[in-house]
């Protein structure tokens, strides 16, 4: 009888041992789950196509993120620079599906064909990244008030051109009027790299290219990137006059790169 109950310990106990074998085999997938508020699927894309540079914790430091510049953004600081919310706070969620989509022209963050699906569920998997999301509401989007100037480009061009030299732009930006880099230096960004502002007949706008991209990220600002938001400080019709004028930059001929 004795043997029989020892035999029988035995067997529990290997039966335990089988149990925290089996547990503990499965225990990584449940650790790997997909976090509260995201899906599967926002796991699985965030793991294919954006891991490799935006690293698996979402710090920034994914295997192909060495030695680019600029960095790929850290999701964990929830600090971006494309808001249309306004300077320094969290972004919506149409400039976040702005940037994937289309990407930011002339970084290594190139656009991305994902299903509306993948989209989705990539957004919600990001905003699990930074506790910021949890701590913070996303303001409403800064009001794109009506363009004044439609049919009167000529016009706002020549308002933006004055502005722009006259508001302070090219005290970061080049001057065109006359041209000149006199004053184009390199900022410090919170995220402690430099970034240059930009010339708009040299480097492409990183955040769209149309009229109303130009004035959205005017309005709002580079948050982090000592890119001041305009909304507010300047009457509309001027900050879509410098949206036109800018625009016309851009468009325009293009000059060589030459390095402040
Ligand atoms: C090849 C590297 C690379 C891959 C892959 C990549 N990114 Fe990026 N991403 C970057 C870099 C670099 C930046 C920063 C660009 C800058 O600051 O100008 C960035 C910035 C961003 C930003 C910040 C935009 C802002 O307003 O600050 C978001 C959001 C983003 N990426 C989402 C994604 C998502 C989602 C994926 C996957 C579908 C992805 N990225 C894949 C390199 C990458
Ligand atoms: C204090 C310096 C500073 C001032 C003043 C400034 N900018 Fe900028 N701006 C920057 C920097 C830096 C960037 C680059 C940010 C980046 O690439 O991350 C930038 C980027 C931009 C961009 C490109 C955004 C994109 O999508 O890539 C536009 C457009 C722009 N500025 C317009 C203006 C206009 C118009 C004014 C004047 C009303 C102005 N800036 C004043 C520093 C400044």
């Amino acid at each position: 009888m004795k043997a029989l109950v020892t035999l029988s310990l035995a067997a529990l106990a290997s039966l335990g041992a089988a149990v925290v074998f089996a547990w503990a085999l499965h225990r990584p997938a449940f650790a790997a789950a997909a976090p509260q508020g995201s899906s599967e699927l926002g796991r699985a894309t965030y793991l294919s196509h954006c891991e490799p540079c935006h690293g698996v914790n979402g710090d920034g430091h994914g295997p192909a993120s060495v030695g680019m510049r600029p960095f790929p953004r850290d999701f964990t600081r929830g600090e971006f620079k494309f808001t249309r919310t306004g300077y320094g706070t969290l972004p919506s969620d149409a400039a976040l599906r702005h940037t994937i989509r289309d990407g930011l022209n002339g970084t290594p963050m190139q656009g991305w064909a994902l299903s509306e699906e993948e989209l989705v569920a990539v957004i919600a998997y990001l905003k699990t990244l930074s506790v910021r999301w949890k701590e913070e509401e996303v303001p409403a989007e800064l009001e794109v008030d009506p363009d004044p100037w439609t049919g009167r480009v000529t016009e706002a061009v020549a308002e933006g051109k004055g502005l722009y030299h006259r508001v302070g732009c090219a005290s970061c930006h080049p001057s065109y009027e006359p041209y000149s880099l006199e004053r184009v230096a390199l900022k410090d960004d919170t995220w402690g790299d430099k970034v240059l502002p930009i010339s708009f007949t040299v480097h492409r706008l990183k955040s769209g290219e149309t009229r109303e991209d130009v004035y959205r990220v005017i309005a709002s600002g580079v948050s982090g990137a000592a890119m001041p938001g305009w909304k507010g400080m300047l009457p509309e019709d001027q900050l879509w006059a410098l949206a036109y004028y800018v625009e016309s930059l851009a468009r325009g001929p293009r000059r060589p790169a030459v390095q402040p």
